[in-house]
């Protein structure tokens, strides 16, 4: 017996609707301005590759890549940086774009980080927030959807870097050990 089983929280659809939603307002927003997209790697890739298509500004994308989560479902804490922006973003408006706000040290990390190149503005675009397991204060400014404190995985969101390829959004779930 498989250790976990998947449940579906989302549908293709209702994410695709999701992402429509956020790029109506975001092209609203930034129209007539110049926007840099800053892509956390690798979960948030699908999120942006879909937001783009719909976006009707002029975008330019760059990725980072930031590790907080180890192996497993939990955070170690101490979030690193093993791939930096390569745009120059001083003076200029920038959207961090990620798949998930849990702790929310990952974006307090990057925002901190990416602010020291002096940009213009910067704020932060998440599909989905685990806003009840928040424990430092992130400010998420364009917000997909809220959901439970539940480990999800899929539409580019990992387990033990398994999932990404899902079009659906699932949650884990361990499966009891059977007795012998
Ligand atoms: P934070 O720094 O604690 O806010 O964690 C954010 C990062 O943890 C996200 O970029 C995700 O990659 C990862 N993460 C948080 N929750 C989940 C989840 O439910 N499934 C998979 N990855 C998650
Ligand atoms: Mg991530």
């Amino acid at each position: 017996m498989d250790p976990y089983r998947l449940n579906r929280l989302l549908t293709a659809e209702e994410i695709a609707s999701i992402v429509k939603g956020l790029a109506d307002q975001i092209s609203r927003d930034y129209e007539g301005k110049e926007l840099i997209l800053v892509c956390i790697l690798k979960g948030a890739f699908m999120f942006l590759s879909d937001l783009i298509r719909h976006l009707r500004i002029l975008v330019k994308v760059d990725f980072v890549r930031l590790t907080s989560y180890g192996a497993g479902m939990k955070s170690s804490g101490l979030v690193e940086i093993t791939k930096d922006i390569e745009i120059p973003i001083e003076g200029k408006n920038v959207l961090i774009i990620e798949d998930i706000v849990d702790s929310g040290r990952t974006l307090q990390f990057l925002k901190e980080r990416l602010a020291l190149s002096n940009p213009r503005s910067i704020k932060i675009c998440a599909l989905l927030d685990k806003k009840a397991r928040r424990e430092v204060q992130v400010e998420v400014d364009y917000l997909g959807k809220e959901i439970e404190d539940i480990f999800i995985v899929g539409y580019g969101i990992d387990f033990n870097e398994g999932y990404r390829n899902l079009p659906e959004i699932h949650y884990v779930i361990p499966n009891a050990p059977q007795k012998e």
